[in-house]
């Protein structure tokens, strides 16, 4: 598998929950309380890097967690992780936006963490959509993403205090290119990704059979309020560069499971 931008840092992309409190006040309890309730479910984690979310959503509940990323590199961080760990999480290096063998109808829940960001093309977004579908169980389930804010601030002092800086070319079109700058204790991570409008999104998911599609805001959790008071979210909340994009789908036409 060809190399990626992500195949480096990973010690410093582990500390970014902890160094960058909007990950875990903002991101993380926006998305688990999106995904809700996982006890007994099977999840699997798109673009797992090395194994964050998919480490979370296990220990928040689910059954069975299976993670998937392009990154041999990162499938390997995550299984040595899982080597000490023994959560019980599988780790499948494999690209998202095409079949993976063996994932189909398998699981309640799907997630994708900063992850359709990085579809470079319409084809790879509905791609990573279509997959999600797919392995969904054939009476239906959910697939919750945490995805850019279309409409993310390009102001450079917008989500610095946050740690993070977007910069876009513009105007925004479909797939045109942006970069985040992420300070994470003494280091900065530099990604390129491409911008998705809400449309876009919203288009790969019904062609993908998503039928119910909502945007949700997300918002900061009691503790992070209670640590950092709330004048420090102000800024982030009234234009956050995180959105959870939550996509419920039906039974397959055909698969014989009523509503
Ligand atoms: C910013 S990281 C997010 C990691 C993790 N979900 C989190 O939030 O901590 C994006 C990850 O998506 C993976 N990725 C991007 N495109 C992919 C694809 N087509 N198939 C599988 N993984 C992909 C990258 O390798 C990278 O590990």
């Amino acid at each position: 598998m060809a190399n990626s931008q992500f195949d480096t840092t990973v010690a410093a992309y582990e500390l970014s929950m902890a160094e960058m409190p909007f990950r875990e006040h903002i991101e993380a309890h926006s998305l688990l309380k999106a995904v809700g309730d996982l006890q007994g479910l099977s999840v699997l984690d798109l673009g797992c890097r090395s194994g964050l979310y998919a480490r979370r959503l296990r220990t928040a509940g689910a059954a069975q967690v299976i993670g998937v990323d392009e990154s041999e590199a990162m499938i390997d961080h995550a299984r040595q992780r899982e080597e000490q760990e023994k959560l019980g999480i599988r780790y499948v290096a494999g690209n998202a936006a095409e079949p993976i063998p063996g994932m189909d109808g398998q699981f309640d829940v799907v997630t994708a963490v900063y992850v359709l960001p990085y579809a470079p093309t319409k084809d790879v977004l509905e791609g990573m959509c279509a997959t999600a579908r797919r392995a969904l169980r054939p009476d239906g389930g959910r697939f919750v993403a945490a995805t850019l804010n279309p409409n993310f601030a390009t102001d450079p002092q917008w989500y610095r205090r946050y740690g993070v800086q977007l910069t876009a070319s513009e105007p925004r079109g479909e797939g045109s290119r942006g970069h985040l700058s992420a300070w994470v204790g003494q280091e900065v991570l530099e990604v390129d990704f491409f911008c998705w409008s809400a449309a876009a999104h919203e288009r790969a998911l019904h062609l993908a059979g998503f039928d119910r599609v909502s945007w949700i805001r997300p918002e900061v959790s009691d503790e992070g309020t209670k640590l950092h008071g709330s004048a420090l979210w102000r800024n982030y909340l009234a234009n956050p560069h995180v959105l959870i994009l939550d996509s419920m789908a039906g039974p397959y036409p055909g698969s014989g499971t009523a509503n």
